[in-house]
């Protein structure tokens, strides 16, 4: 019987900190002390807490254990594991200065206590190389419900109620975009996943591919019965190799268990995703060049119109949206429209994830209520600037976004505020790609407050 369960962080930052060889050892320690079949390590995505890994947390005690190393993993495993001490000198009290009495659950630190988790809910929670694991946290219920409960064009008006808007783009409404995917008629259309994420810093997206792979994949069986696609591609850049194979199991194990695939829940809905591995184009980031790319053409954009809804991929009616627009799918049919209107500002309704990076203390991936202010995203959850240092400016969106100076820190962000601000608009990267031009302002989020 299980006691004890072991958290390990198997994002790319704690694997890049050594997090695979502490699990290893972890669980040679395990073998050692005879307590294999009492405590069970899970290997997740990333916490959140990047700037600190490699991070574990062991439950039910809930002691979060920071910047680990394979050198300490003996000390865990007997005074924490076998005898049930606290390994004082690991674990993350936020601030030096507090006794282990003063030290706070986790989800109380300044870091976790506003944000509010949907993308992310399952990112540092569940094993995303077991599909049981997301089954037991509700997963493909919603498909479920969707499939067995409700006809496309409800589907549709659900998501056009919650008010989603694409995170990865223009900020288009997720539903209006299907909308006129489902009203064009043809023998074949197609969804499409958005995992290019080429904005230096940012790494939303690959964090919940690593975090939380079925999440988007249900999502985009959603999307295939309200617009009535059977086939689904995934563009993931080939530099996420992590997340590449993450994705590969689920899609693996999901058609194991009839959740892609033909009839799925006993429905007449067929549906099934591939893999595309990108190059590492920044521009094929961009919807019609991505397109063009899986086409197996030089990924370059195209003229809209048509847009990809009318004449998208191989000329078929196509949507396109982002991974973190798809991760948010499930729980709005879970929870209701109505909940996710709730979150978010009069035009932005959610949450959104942001990157911290740059010369910021609590680097790493956060996710706030939209209508949050940047002064709360860089000072209260992000520890404000290391050494104490006065904050210059922030840089949001990547390379076709703006600097937000110090004067506008307490703009909540939405997108239009930072619309506004001028804070991000990709017309005129679009401009330089093809000569058309576009007359969409876009926003990428991440967070990178400036060095000076
Ligand atoms: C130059 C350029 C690069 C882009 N890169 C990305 C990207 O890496 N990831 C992404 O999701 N959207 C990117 N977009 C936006 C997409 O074209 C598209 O709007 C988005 O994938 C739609 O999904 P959404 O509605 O869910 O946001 C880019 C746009 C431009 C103009
Ligand atoms: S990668 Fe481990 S906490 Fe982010």
């Amino acid at each position: 019987m299980i006691r004890s369960h072991v958290l390990i962080c198997g994002g790319t930052g704690c694997t890049s900190g050594g997090s695979v060889a502490i699990g290893d050892k972890l669980q040679q320690e395990l073998n050692r002390l005879g307590l294999a079949e009492e405590i069970k390590i899970v290997r997740t995505g990333c916490f959140g807490l990047c700037a600190l890994g490699p991070v574990m947390i062991v439950y039910p005690e809930g002691t979060f254990y920071s910047r680990v190393k394979v050198e300490d993993v003996t000390d865990i495993a007997e005074e924490h594991l076998l005898k049930g001490r606290i390994v004082e000198r690991l674990v993350y009290k936020e601030h030096e200065e507090l006794d282990m009495s003063q030290v706070p659950a986790l989800g109380e630190t300044n870091f976790y206590k506003t944000q509010l988790r949907v993308a992310l809910r399952n990112c540092g929670v569940i094993d995303p190389e077991n599909i049981e694991e997301y089954i037991a946290m509700d997963g493909y219920q919603a498909l479920g419900k969707v499939l067995t409960e409700m006809t496309p064009a409800e589907v549709i008006d659900v998501m056009k109620a919650s008010g989603l808007r694409g995170r990865g783009g223009a900020g288009f409404p997720t539903g209006m975009k299907w909308q006129f995917a489902a009203a064009n008629q043809a023998d074949q259309k197609y969804v499409v996943c958005n995992a290019d994420e080429g904005d230096p810093g940012a790494f939303m997206d690959r964090s919940i591919l690593e975090g939380d792979p079925h999440a988007v994949l249900e999502a985009m069986a959603i999307a295939g019965y309200a617009i009535g696609a059977s086939k689904g591609y995934i563009y993931v850049r080939a530099e996420y190799p992590i997340a590449v194979s993450r994705l590969q199991i689920a899609i693996d194990q999901a058609r194991e268990y009839g959740l892609l695939g033909n009839n799925i829940f006993g429905t007449d809905f067929c549906f099934d995703c591939e893999i595309r591995l990108g190059a590492g184009a920044f521009v094929c980031g961009e919807e019609t060049a991505l397109l063009t790319s899986i086409e197996g053409n030089r990924g370059e954009p195209r003229n809209k119109p048509p847009f990809p809804a009318n004449k998208g991929l191989f000329g078929k009616p196509t949507i396109i949206n982002n991974v973190e627009t798809l991760a948010n799918i499930p729980q709005i049919f879970l929870k209701g429209a109505d909940w996710f209107a709730s979150m978010g500002t009069e035009d932005s309704k959610g949450t959104k994830v942001f990157a911290l990076g740059g010369a910021i203390n609590n680097t790493g991936l956060v996710e706030i209520p939209l209508g949050t202010t940047l002064r709360h995203i860089i000072y209260d959850i992000g520890g404000g600037i290391p050494n104490g240092r006065q904050f210059k400016a922030v840089q949001t969106g990547g390379p076709s976004g703006g600097c937000i100076p110090a004067s506008l820190l307490d703009t909540p962000i939405d997108y239009g505020n930072l619309t506004r601000i001028g804070a991000i608009c990709r017309a005129h990267l679009v401009a330089r790609f093809r000569k058309g031009g576009c007359d969409r302002a876009s926003l990428r989020w991440r967070c990178f407050p400036m060095r000076f």
